[in-house]
């Protein structure tokens, strides 16, 4: 088949927008430059749109009710980025982008069922194999990323499901989706029951896939799933051939497989197991039962300042409940006080302390925290003896030495080894637990002191006190 001109024009547009895409992420390697890089990107894919538009009205592949169809899904996929991206907490993200990895998968496996059953004539093999595995993967996407968002949520009935025999379950449905799909490709003249027999098998493969994961596991699931959306979207563009589509999806599938290695390597998690569908022991109610024994001490703002107006080397440990109080002004101001008195400040930055990648390191420079203060995993264990002081601002799992034992949710996770400094003060609203839903060890040590109450208010306290101390 010969190229017609808009077949060349839409092409180089297509190409332009990939190469927009792939500035846009190079810019959001620096937070300084991620603005610039996210509006880049955008700007890319308004390109790609557009030309789809003008594509389809040059070559006049449409109908009204089409057009209209389509218009109407822009108008409410647009707004409804526009108010997630406005009105979603920071701490939300996660939930945010998993649901942007059903809608994603989702819409990937459409595209490639359309391109299956659509055409009258009988698919050749090349688009057999690229829309099936455009239909498996982003039907497992689909359902995999909406029990994800529904479990990271804190949806009562979506958390407590449990799926006794998850690997029988697992193995099945892979086999059954995979025989499917060969079977749709060997036989392509019944290609609308096998298609749709590999849609209900990965659809009900990404259930059985994700119900067993829980816990603090979960940051690892949804950049796997959010790397299958890029692959879906990649097969989906090579079975309809569009070169923005196949680019775009790439990106997606690269980057997320290389967070899923990251995230995976700093939770100490073996990757395929997650692949091959949960690993043991991972769910929050395991171990959740035996917890540590001793009682808490708890601390006064007046006392923690002093403390840390007498100390050398102070290493402030963020987490989720900073983000969550919105505090990091008052500990970039505390840091600022403290430092002005001649103390040496280090923050310590778990790799997944927070949400989602990168959230303390965001909340921090939001605060102007300069870079070089922030201290990753490896490089502030051996420092921790040396602290006088670590003062733990709504971090928990992180800090967790069950973590160092077996038969926990969180064992063999790496973890902050606040509990080898000279003295810890744990600031947390409560008794209340982290993320992986366990008892945390460090708050009864001995050489631990909590200080309760919303993170904000406490580290607005514990300035006045210093401040005053100081005068
Ligand atoms: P968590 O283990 O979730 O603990 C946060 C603590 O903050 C809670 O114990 C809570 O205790 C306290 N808190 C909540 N709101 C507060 C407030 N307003 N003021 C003061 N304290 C407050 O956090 P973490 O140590 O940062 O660990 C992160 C966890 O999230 C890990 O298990 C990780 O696997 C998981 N996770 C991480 C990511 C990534 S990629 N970062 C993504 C998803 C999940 P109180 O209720 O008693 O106040």
């Amino acid at each position: 088949m010969t190229a017609t001109p808009i077949d060349i024009v839409a092409w180089f547009v297509y190409v332009l927008a990939s190469v927009m895409f792939v500035m846009g992420l190079h810019y959001m390697n620096s937070p300084k430059t991620a603005r610039k890089g996210n509006f880049i990107s955008a700007a890319g894919m308004v390109l790609a749109v557009a030309m789809a538009f003008v594509k389809l009205f040059v070559t006049g592949g449409y109908n009204w009710i089409a057009v209209g169809l389509l218009i109407a899904g822009i108008a409410v996929g647009a707004i409804a980025g526009v108010v997630s991206a406005k009105k979603v907490k920071m701490t939300d993200m996660p939930q945010l982008v998993s649901v942007f990895n059903t809608v994603g998968g989702g819409a990937a496996a459409l595209v490639a069922l359309n391109d299956i059953l659509a055409s009258d004539h009988t698919p050749n093999l090349v688009v057999l194999i690229t829309a099936g595995l455009g239909v498996m993967i982003g039907s497992v996407t689909f359902t995999g990323s909406l029990i994800a968002a529904g479990k990271l949520q804190g949806i009562g009935f979506v958390k407590k499901m449990r799926l006794p025999g998850k690997s029988v379950w697992n193995v099945l449905f892979i086999v059954l989706m995979l025989a499917s799909f060969v079977l749709l490709c060997v036989f392509p003249e019944q290609r609308l029951l096998w298609s749709i027999l590999t849609t209900v098998f990965a659809l009900c493969y990404g259930l059985v896939f994700v119900i067993p994961i829980g816990g603090a596991d979960m940051p690892v699931v949804i950049s796997v799933l959010n790397a299958c959306t890029g692959t879906a979207v990649a097969m989906s563009g090579l079975a309809i051939d569009n070169v923005a589509l196949i680019v775009a999806g790439a990106l997606v599938g690269a980057a997320g497989v290389t967070l899923s290695v990251l995230m995976s390597q700093a939770m100490n998690r073996p990757l395929m197991s997650v692949l091959a569908g949960g690993f043991g022991g991972s769910d929050a109610s395991t171990g959740a039962a035996d917890g540590p024994e001793g009682t808490m001490k708890e601390t006064t703002a007046d006392d923690v300042a002093v403390q840390l107006v007498y100390a050398d080397k102070v290493i402030f440990v963020p987490g989720f409940g900073l983000a969550q109080a919105q505090a990091q002004r008052e500990l970039a101001d505390l840091g600022e006080l403290l430092k002005e008195h001649g103390v040496e400040v280090e923050y310590a930055i778990h790799p997944v302390a927070g949400r989602m990648p990168g959230h303390m390191n965001v909340l921090l420079a939001e605060a102007n925290v300069p870079y070089d203060e922030l201290v990753d995993l490896d490089d502030v264990n051996p420092q921790f003896p040396s602290a006088n002081v670590s003062l733990v601002v709504g971090a928990n799992d992180v800090t967790n030495p069950a973590a160092r034992k077996p038969g926990t949710p969180v064992s063999g996770m790496p973890i902050l080894d606040v509990d080898k400094s000279q003295n810890v003060v744990v600031m947390k609203r409560g008794r209340g637990r982290g993320y992986a839903g366990i008892e945390n060890e460090l708050y009864f040590e001995d050489n631990t002191q909590m200080l309760f109450g919303d993170a904000k208010a406490g580290l607005q306290a514990v300035i006045a006190a210093v401040k005053e101390l100081l005068d």
